[in-house]
């Protein structure tokens, strides 16, 4: 399949890219910001999809059987609230309807596990734990907000076209590139030594993490099974442990404020967040943890 991957030169673009050229697909990294000449053995085209025009342009240049959607202002307060807002509803927007329009078989969104609301300075509680995609949305900043919009804005399309489209969207963990296990910066600036040492630092997304390679891996499952799924499904995508030394039974009490009771559960290394559905639907589990790739 021809895939468009927006976004792919970010942080999970890359991996994505690799995955699915890896299982026999052929992506076009479309982007504002071309990879440096050389350094992708993939196509790649510079486009603002923000703007409608230009995205119904590069779908109408590559005409793809596939969309992965990941370009985005992709973190809470990186920019205004507006911008972030607008910049990332609309152009998830902008690149369904193009693809209806254009004929693309398969649009993937990535979406965000903040949609669930948790890190509000005002309160927040889980009504369960873990979390899975049953749980309600509750966002509280701009980027939550506007992610809760994107998954709006896929399951309308599919509702809307189930026969002409697939649309699913996904909620990739904190996501850790395979250079960061050697200590390079995360994506929040401290290193993984750093996040473990000082669980404090990981608490404020429930200790929640996925290798960029295996979430490439989720996105190639996906886009194999998109058209044999229920339309619009939403996925949390996590690796199968927490990213911390104790428990979380232990730590969500101390660092989260999650009573002792609701946290009771997560015994051993079970992670806050539940990518059981990924597993059920698509076969899909991630096979990389802290504790087989830091180095
Ligand atoms: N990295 C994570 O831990 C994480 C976690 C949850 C969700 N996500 C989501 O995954 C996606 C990818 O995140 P990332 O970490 O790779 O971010 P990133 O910033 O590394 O990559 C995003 C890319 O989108 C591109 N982009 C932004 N605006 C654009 C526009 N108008 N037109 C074309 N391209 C544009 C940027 O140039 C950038 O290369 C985002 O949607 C983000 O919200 C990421």
């Amino acid at each position: 399949m021809r895939v468009l991957v927006t976004g792919g030169s970010g942080r999970l673009g890359r991996s994505v890219l690799a995955a699915l050229a890896e299982a026999g697909h052929e992506p076009v990294c479309v982007d504002l910001v071309r990879p440096p000449a050389g350094q992708v053995p993939y196509e790649s085209f510079a486009v603002d999809l923000l703007d409608t025009g230009e995205c119904y342009s590069v779908v109408g240049r590559y005409r793809p059987d596939a969309i992965v959607h990941l370009a985005a202002v992709p973190v809470p307060f990186l920019r205004t609230d507006v911008a972030t807002f607008r910049t990332n509803t609309q152009m998830v927007f902008n690149v369904c309807q193009a693809a209806t329009d254009l004929g693309v078989g398969t649009v993937l969104a990535a979406s965000s596990p903040t949609v669930i609301g948790y890190g509000n300075p005002a309160g927040w509680q889980a009504d369960y734990l873990p979390l899975d995609e049953a749980h309600p949305t509750r966002p509280w900043h701009a980027y939550g907000l506007s992610k809760v919009v994107a998954e709006e804005t896929i399951q309308a399309f599919a509702r809307r076209w189930p026969d002409r489209i697939a649309c699913h969207a996904f909620r990739p963990c904190f996501v850790v590139s395979p250079e960061e296990w050697d200590g390079a910066p995360t994506q929040t600036g401290d290193t993984i030594l750093d996040r473990l040492d000082r669980p404090e630092l990981a608490a404020v997304s429930l200790f929640n993490y996925l290798d960029a390679r295996d979430a490439g891996d989720f996105v190639a499952a996906l886009l194999g099974r998109a058209k044999d799924i229920p339309p619009g499904e939403v996925f949390f995508v996590g690796a199968p442990d927490a990213m911390a030394r104790e428990p979380l039974a232990e730590l969500l009490v101390e660092h989260a404020g999650v009573p002792a009771a609701q946290a009771a559960g997560l015994t051993g290394s079970s992670p806050a967040f539940d990518s059981a559905k990924a597993e059920r639907l698509l076969g899909w589990r991630a096979k990389r943890s802290w504790r087989t790739e830091l180095r």
